[in-house]
């Protein structure tokens, strides 16, 4: 068996407005906050893996341009080893508002560099898939780069997790090849066609994905928490709260995430569950994406205090 957590996704410069609402079309609005900082689903899961104590490779693609550098140097402090070409196709952004008040967002991401990764480029990467204990992928990259490193991680015997975000209609084959599929209720209700009201519509869902080939489905629920649903048990963990919410973009990186580094380190997957759900917990309670993601120190002491 391998070690660590291989992770395959995008990263782009996320562009934070925060408002009391967001704009109608042709309207201008004045904002109270803005802030920039490293973002993409798949890099974010890779700082909350490795701040939850994993060691991470991270397969992506770049531009040669700022947004790009901000990449290398977040990638170089917190100790994640990256598989990453560059090319001159600039780096992605994404447009993200958060409602000043309650913390919710809306987001308009563009991968830039990244939205030409290939089966190719994952290819030359096989090794640091191969050689992990976990394999996490997304589908903000093009789907046959997503589907190329899942047949990767599950020929060398890989553990894998498909986080199907954003939602998009994906063939079969894609949860055959996923030991966990996690998406939330958004996604989960996008994909299967089935309303996502209550913790037996996630149970419905969650059948929906077993159906599929899925090894275990994993909910996410916001405030009310995960659904864990395997074939023969269904288990709820509820939501940790750690303090009032501020931003609650990233938190389901920070729930794939430490998820993943916790299931590389040998916990079951409902102790792994929740380790998730705290990450994600804290994650709300701080500005920003990937800056909001817990180290291990805190995630643990926050399990002690719930
Ligand atoms: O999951 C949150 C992420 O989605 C943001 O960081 C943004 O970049 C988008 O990709
Ligand atoms: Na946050």
């Amino acid at each position: 068996p391998g070690q660590g957590v291989a992770i395959l996704g995008i990263f782009v410069a996320d562009l934070a407005f925060r408002s009391g609402r967001m704009p109608a079309v042709g309207e201008t609005i004045a904002g109270s906050g803005f802030a920039m900082g490293p973002g993409g689903k798949g890099s974010n899961q890779a700082v909350a893996a490795a701040r939850a104590g994993a060691s991470v490779r991270f397969v992506s693609k770049l531009g040669r341009d700022a947004f790009g550098d901000i990449a290398v140097a977040t990638w170089e402090r917190e100790g994640i080893a990256p598989h990453v070409a560059r090319v001159e196709t600039a780096t992605g952004a994404a447009f993200i508002y958060v409602n000043e008040v309650n913390g919710e967002n809306a987001i308009i991401v563009v991968p830039g560099a990244a939205g030409s990764l290939s089966p190719g480029d994952v290819e030359a990467a096989r090794d640091a898939i191969a050689s992990a204990a976990v394999f996490v992928t997304q589908l903000e990259q093009p789907q046959d780069a997503a589907l190329r490193g899942l047949e990767i991680a599950r020929e060398a015997g890989v553990a894998t997790i498909f986080n199907p975000a954003p939602a998009a209609p994906v063939d079969d084959v894609f949860y055959g090849l996923s030991s966990f599929v996690v998406p939330n209720e958004t996604e989960a209700a996008a994909l299967t066609g089935l309303p996502l009201r209550s913790l037996d519509d996630a149970r419905r869902a969650g059948d929906w994905f077993l159906a599929k080939g899925a090894g275990t489905a994993l909910i996410t629920l916001g405030e009310r928490g995960v659904l864990l649903h395997g074939r023969g048990a269904s288990d709820h963990v509820p939501a940790v709260a750690a303090g009032p919410v501020v931003e609650t973009a990233g938190a389901g990186d920070a729930f794939v995430g430490a998820f993943a580094a916790a299931l590389a380190k040998g916990l079951d997957p409902l102790a792994a569950a929740r380790f998730g759900a705290a990450a994600a917990g804290i994650s709300v309670t701080r500005p920003g994406t990937a800056p909001s993601m817990p180290h291990l120190d805190e995630v643990q002491a926050l399990l002690a205090r719930a």
